[in-house]
């Protein structure tokens, strides 16, 4: 966790509500390496959380509570603990109304507060800001008051803060990496059972990078629901309760009943279910090379079945295909911009960092951001001050 950040958070927080703040949270991002879109569909992923994310600096207010976002030119926001969604609301008060309006609808007692957010994640880069802001509001909350809440009660709580207020119905996937991640590991998650085994990579001379592409394609909220309903439209078209149930003949059988559009979109979450688990198996036989071919096929399931990529992101996988040195990639998060993941031989790191920027840049004149992962500890609370 960086310090920095955390110091600049809690200064922030001093300079603007003139005390120091009682509780200081942070919630970081995540990668996922493979299960691509699984995870509402009841099935298994490989996400990690990384060492950037969202501080939130708490104090109790007298009357009206007030939310500061530090890293915005966006003003402080009043809010009351009753308050309601309107159109009227930028897209950062979601949040903000979402975990005091989620967390009351389950009778916790919550009264006036401030808060001061920020942190070092880019947002739409498909790391999980929000994920990482919706849990970092939750623990934060949960220690101020005292709630007594579980990392697992907290997790649902953010998910649902995404569902009805930011409008993503998003899997549990975000929510449980940012919270349950540990150093050096990434998490096998059973998105059904919740049950998780974490796993140290056999990374052996290479790297995990990050190519973030700098778009986010608009409407890519409303696909990303699209995708949902569809699957679960054929699940319930096969009786299954999610697609996880289905085997690839069941699928075959209905293919003209669905049509060609959802067999394709079924076809690739039930292959990448599979694909995840064989991923898994060649992590445990420290086959990287293996690993690396899979994250290839998942991102072509991505781009020509399921349909949630973007030319940006398939320029970088299309150059990291030609490119001895990067084993694995693929695109990463809901898609339609955002960032790829590769594994990058360890020495050849630099080289390819500075060729796909330069030639990104080229082809779309827009300056990308290339860095390395480094997978950390999950959400946390960093500072309780005394009364
Ligand atoms: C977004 C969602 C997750 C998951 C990924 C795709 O990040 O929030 O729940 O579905 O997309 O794997």
């Amino acid at each position: 966790m960086d310090s920095v950040q955390l110091d600049r958070i809690n200064k922030a927080f001093e300079d603007h509500f003139g005390v120091l703040p009682r509780v200081t949270s942070f919630a970081p991002g995540r990668v996922n390496l493979i299960g691509g879109h699984t995870d509402y569909n009841d099935g298994f992923v490989l996400p990690g959380a990384i060492d950037k994310g969202v501080f939130v600096a708490f104090g109790l207010a007298q009357n009206q509570s007030v939310a500061v976002a530090i890293d915005t030119e966006h003003q402080p926001f009043t809010f009351d603990l009753a308050q309601e969604l309107t159109s009227a609301n930028e897209h950062w008060h979601r949040f903000v109304i979402g975990a005091v309006q989620v967390l009351r609808s389950k009778g916790h007692d919550i009264v006036p507060f401030n808060l001061v957010f920020g942190g070092n994640l880019p947002q739409g880069g498909g790391v999980s800001s929000s994920a990482a802001l919706e849990n970092s509001l939750v623990v934060g909350i949960n220690a101020l008051f005292n709630l007594g809440l579980s990392k697992k009660d907290m997790i649902f709580i953010a998910q649902q803060i995404e569902h009805d207020f930011v409008g993503v119905k998003c899997g549990i996937m975000d929510q449980y990496a940012s919270m349950f991640g540990e150093s050096g590991k990434v998490i096998h998650l059973d998105c059904r059972s919740l049950d998780a085994r974490s796993i140290s990579l056999p990374l052996k001379g290479y790297q995990l990078m990050l190519f973030n592409t700098k778009v986010k394609h608009q409407l890519s909220d409303a696909a990303y629901n699209d995708r949902r309903n569809a699957c679960q439209t054929v699940a319930q078209m096969a009786g299954v309760k999610s697609l996880r149930d289905l085997s690839m003949s069941a699928l075959d059988g209905m293919k003209q009943q669905i049509g060609q559009d959802k067999y394709e979109k079924a076809k690739y979450i039930v292959e990448e279910i599979q694909r995840t688990g064989e991923a898994v198996k060649a992590i445990d036989q420290g086959d990287l090379k293996t690993f690396g071919r899979l994250m290839f096929e998942a991102h072509e399931g991505l781009r020509s079945s399921y349909q949630v990529s973007c030319a940006e992101l398939d320029f970088f996988i299309d150059l990291a295909q030609t490119d001895s040195d990067v084993i694995g990639a693929r695109m990463m998060g809901g898609g339609f911009g955002g960032c790829t993941i590769n594994i990058v031989k360890a020495e050849a790191v630099q080289r390819v960092a500075k060729e796909f920027s330069e030639r990104y840049f080229q082809q779309f004149g827009i300056q990308c951001d290339i860095q390395k992962v480094i997978l950390s500890d999950g959400a946390q609370l960093v500072k309780t001050s005394p009364e």
